[in-house]
């Protein structure tokens, strides 16, 4: 495995690569690596011939207040397990070359970035949506992945690769667990030992609502309730519960094949993200 943070050298790389006829997949990361980046590694290496992951802590995604100085980074044991996982480029571009003094441009996503996570971080999906634009252009993947954990995140990459034509086929990948059923993240370090027991009570009220969807229960009014209960008992402060059509992230007035149920919760000072689908 190669590491290379020049922007200009993963370009060359990437054409001649690409030239020799390989497929090209890509998949962004800000590191501090665990098992749902991995799985999405995996799930690359069997799609492509080539995969470059990408590791970026990207300022402009984060506010101001936000876990940027102190977000987790282990570079070392990244480097061991990309190379464990079958990773050909690890590529961490030097931050002044991907942001240098004079640069002007953001890629804002209308629409899908304004509601759930959009309206409590404002300007971040348009972080995301130009620094995953930039890797794009510097990379050009044949495919790339990204967790449906982040559904939001799939969403907004999906409308910018489908407004702006870009030539890249995006792939999303199943949410990764802990064993008790905790979405996998790079923040969940930071919760305490009693935080981090009751963190799963996010799964616990999908499963709860998922299960009175299969009893027949669809009205949103009545099912939110019963999650907002589950979470405020265990000691989480819901942000939001929403169920959303998975094509426009919309409110839905009675839940469908394609509605997902997306809940944001504070644990302490760490705010945590889980969705569902009823399909
Ligand atoms: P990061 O949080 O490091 O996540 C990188 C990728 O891993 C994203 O596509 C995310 O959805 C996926 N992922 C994280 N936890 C997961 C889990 N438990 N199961 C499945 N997939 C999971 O998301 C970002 O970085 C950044 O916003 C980025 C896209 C790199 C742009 O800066």
């Amino acid at each position: 495995m190669q590491i290379i943070t020049n922007p200009v050298e993963m370009r060359a790389w990437s054409e001649r690569t690409r030239r020799a006829g390989q497929k090209l997949a890509l998949v962004p990361t800000m590191g501090y690596f665990h098992e749902g980046h991995l799985s999405l590694m995996r799930f690359a290496v069997a799609r492509a011939d080539s995969l470059v992951v990408s590791i970026f802590v990207n300022p402009i995604q984060f506010a101001a207040g936000e876990d940027l100085k102190s977000y987790p980074s282990n570079r070392q044991r990244d480097r061991k397990l990309a190379t464990t996982n079958g990773v050909n480029i690890l590529f961490c571009p030097d931050l002044a070359l991907m942001y240098p003094e004079n640069f002007q441009t953001t890629v804002t996503v209308t629409g899908v970035s304004d509601s759930l996570c959009g309206r409590s971080r404002p300007g971040h999906f348009a972080g995301v949506a130009t620094v995953v634009a930039k890797l794009f252009n510097i990379v050009r993947p044949d495919l790339a992945i990204f967790g449906e954990k982040d559904f939001q995140q799939l969403a907004v990459i999906r409308t910018l690769v489908r407004d702006l034509n870009l030539d890249i086929v995006i792939l999303g990948h199943p949410i990764v667990r802990e064993a008790d059923g905790l979405a996998m993240s790079s923040r969940n370090i930071y919760l305490s030992s009693q935080q981090r027991q009751a963190a799963p009570a996010l799964a616990h009220s999908l499963k709860h609502a998922g299960s009175m969807v299969k009893r027949g229960e669809r009205r949103p009014d009545v099912l939110r309730p019963k999650v907002a209960a589950i979470l405020t008992s265990a000691g989480l402060e819901p942000e939001y519960i929403e169920f959303v059509d998975e094509s426009n992230l919309k409110p839905v007035t009675a839940v469908g094949i394609n509605t997902i149920l997306a809940l944001a919760a504070h644990c302490g000072s760490t705010r945590l993200i889980d969705n569902c689908r009823f399909g």
